[in-house]
């Protein structure tokens, strides 16, 4: 079986899911369920014995140790961060906790335990760290997208608090030989995606016929990824990369924060027009900047394709019509997260233990 951790947040559960509809390779999911966990998107794995649910913290060194001597996973598959940039400039300790911390705590329990497996379990071990494009900084527009080999330039508190896990990931790897692999993905978007973020917000927002805050002149550049396309990325990664090397995960999909906008107000005009008939666009307002909003992002995935033969089987195209379809098609999912009634789902579903 694997761990993985953070399976409850957008990717992991994401992948949880993904990986269970593959195979019936059980799976540990260790997740603290802060405001961005959600098992109510993991309901359909409910008495499913191949899933194994544990609300706690990476963080928690003897939990962490019983969880592996109990269920020795063959890898472990790390998902659990603070990802908000924008709450990270408001309040940074619970990213410096988790994404500092937690990943150095993760990594000492990870190594007592692979230190003591033998032979085969031992050389088959994977860790696996997921992290993002924006440990690299900002480009300029002109310049070429970011390899592995980029200088890291993080510039917000979140980033830099996981741009300091992989430097704890690769210390881990080099000094006491943890067989690590780590990805750094560009920006997700897909179902079970929380609407503090750019797509899902703009999509629940203009349902509601609520403005849409685009920041500063929207033309700071995200290379979008869709969500599935990172999973399989990751399994990938996790079946036959190097070990102790770093692969960046992408789409070829660079588009400024107004037009992504502007392509989800016409896809919801087709698919759910306004009762007006007016465009959802004319809800969009330019709000304050963030403070020091990176420009662009772009990732070049070259490596991940030439060496593991990984592509993405989504264009931005389709990816963001089945997003916003999938929206539509889940009410009840966007009113339990906006109403906090998610944060309840575990008691009403499964009654007061
Ligand atoms: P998310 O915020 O949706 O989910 C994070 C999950 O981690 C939540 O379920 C939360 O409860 C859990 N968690 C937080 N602190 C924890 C702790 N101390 N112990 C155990 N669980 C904890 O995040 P996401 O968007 O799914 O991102 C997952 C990973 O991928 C993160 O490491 C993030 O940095 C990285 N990433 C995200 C993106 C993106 O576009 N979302 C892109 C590249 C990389
Ligand atoms: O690049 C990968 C990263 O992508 C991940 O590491 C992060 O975990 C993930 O949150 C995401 O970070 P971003 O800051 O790029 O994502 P976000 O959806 O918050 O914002 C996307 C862009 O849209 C960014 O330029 C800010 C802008 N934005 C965002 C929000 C929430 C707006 O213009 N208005 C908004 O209301």
């Amino acid at each position: 079986m694997i761990l993985v951790t953070g399976g409850a947040g957008f990717i992991g559960a994401n992948f949880v899911l993904d990986w269970l509809a593959r195979h019936d390779e059980p799976v540990v999911n260790l997740d603290k369920l802060t405001y961005a966990g959600n098992l109510e998107t993991l309901a359909s794995l409910q008495g499913d014995a191949r899933h194994v649910f544990v609300q706690g913290d990476i963080g928690d060194s003897a939990l962490v140790a019983r969880l592996l001597a109990e269920h020795r996973p063959r890898a472990v598959v790390h998902f659990a961060a603070e990802s908000h940039v924008d709450r990270s400039i408001h309040g940074a300790e619970d990213f410096i906790q988790t994404n500092i911390l937690g990943t150095f705590r993760l990594l000492e329990a990870v190594r007592a335990h692979w230190s003591s497996l033998d032979g085969a379990d031992k050389s088959a071990f994977r860790f696996l760290h997921v992290s993002t494009d924006e440990v690299y900084g900002s480009l300029a527009p002109d310049a070429p997208a970011f390899t592995e080999t980029h200088t890291y330039e993080p510039n917000s508190p979140y980033s830099a608090s996981k741009a300091a896990s992989d430097h704890l990931v690769r210390a881990w790897h080099h000094t006491h030989g943890l067989p690590v692999l780590t990805t750094n993905c560009s920006n997700n978007y897909g179902p079970f995606h929380f609407p503090e973020k750019l797509i899902p917000l703009m999509i629940v927002n203009a349902l509601a016929g609520k403005p849409l805050p685009v920041y500063g002149d929207g033309m700071q550049v995200r290379d979008w990824l869709y969500v599935k396309d990172h999973c399989s990325a990751i399994r990938r990664v996790l079946e036959a990369g190097r070990l102790g090397e770093t692969y960046n995960v992408g789409g070829w999909n660079e588009k400024p924060n107004i037009e992504i906008v502007h392509i989800v107000c016409a896809l919801l005009d087709e698919l759910r027009p306004r009762a007006d008939g007016a465009s959802y666009s004319t809800q969009i307002t330019h709000v304050t900047d963030r403070p020091g909003h990176d420009r662009r992002y772009a990732i070049d995935a070259r490596k991940l394709e030439a060496e593991l033969g990984w592509k993405p089987a989504e264009t931005f195209e389709t990816g963001i019509r089945k997003t916003v379809q999938w929206y539509l098609e889940h009410p009840g999912w966007v009113a339990n997260v906006q109403s906090g009634a998610y944060r309840q789902w575990v008691q009403a579903q499964y009654g007061a233990a």
